[in-house]
């Protein structure tokens, strides 16, 4: 096991950072008949971004859908407080618990305002004038079918529905996945911006993305948390991300190559 002081102790029960908004202990769960989560320490920093980082295929989706209870789980899994656990995926989200999933998950076949519509959480204010000032583009295409938008804005529309309701943590898994540059650079600044609104635990491949937003780390192998820290820390050294992550940490991509046919 490897970590970076301040956050050394991954025992289920240690304390990784003060207060989280999110407290993951001992989490396992099952995708498809197998164990892939198997222990996972996590805490969400109450401000700012927490990375979940992980070389393909270590479980890091399959945690944030254990933490949304949208596979089986075990462990404990608190909100202010509040085991998540015990709780069906619907309470999970009325609670606050945002969730922008990898892909995108778009209503293909509905416009931009009824995905948004959709969206809408019971119990929450409804936060169009952020989602329409981050996304004004969004507004102008109301009326068009979400699966004829290209790639980056499918993406904004996940992100807006996110947004639109009150959250008291946001679940954001790869983002910029096969996203240009240019979109890439856009979907940072959004995140940044829904960082000052809710705290983020952030799963991304792209470590200039990291660099930019996050300010702690935490890292999977196999299914088990290995690295809880600074993401500075983690990102400072080469050797360890060499290690943890498969790649040098000024490449950038975690060995994803930039999709040149990716939508603008
Ligand atoms: N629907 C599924 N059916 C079978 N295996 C799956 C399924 N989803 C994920 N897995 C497996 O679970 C492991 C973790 O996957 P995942 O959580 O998606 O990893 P990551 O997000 O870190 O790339 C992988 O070995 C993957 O092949
Ligand atoms: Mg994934």
């Amino acid at each position: 096991m490897t970590s970076a002081s301040p956050c050394e102790d991954t025992r289920a029960g240690a304390s990784l950072t003060a207060e989280p908004v999110l407290r993951v202990r001992d989490l396992q769960a099952h995708v498809a008949g197998q164990q892939v989560v198997e222990h996972v320490d996590l805490d969400v920093a109450p401000v700012g971004v927490t990375a979940l980082l992980g070389r393909n295929g270590v479980g890091k989706t399959s945690t944030i859908k254990a933490i949304l209870g949208l596979v089986g789980r075990s462990g404990t899994v608190e909100l202010d407080g509040t085991d998540l656990v015990p709780l069906p995926t619907h309470l999970v989200v009325r609670r606050g618990v945002g969730y922008v999933p990898e892909d995108r998950e778009v209503f293909a076949g509905l416009t931009v305002r009824d995905n948004l519509r959709l969206a809408e959480r019971r119990g929450s204010t409804h936060h169009y004038d952020l989602v329409y000032d981050l996304f004004p583009e969004l507004h102008q295409r109301g009326g068009q079918a979400a699966g004829t938008l290209s790639g980056g804005q499918q993406q904004m529309v996940s992100l807006a529905r996110a947004l639109l309701n009150d959250n008291q943590v946001l679940l954001v898994d790869e983002p910029t996945k096969g996203l240009a540059p240019r979109l890439v650079a856009e979907v940072s600044r959004v995140l940044a911006r829904a960082a000052q609104v809710a705290p983020v635990l952030l799963v991304e491949q792209n470590l200039q993305v990291v660099r930019d937003l996050a300010q702690h780390a935490v890292v999977l192998t196999d299914g088990r948390s290995v690295h809880h820290g600074p993401a500075a820390d983690l990102l400072a050294d080469d050797e360890l991300t060499q290690r943890l992550l498969g790649v040098h940490a000024d490449t950038g991509d975690q060995g994803r190559p930039a999709d040149p046919e990716a939508p603008a």
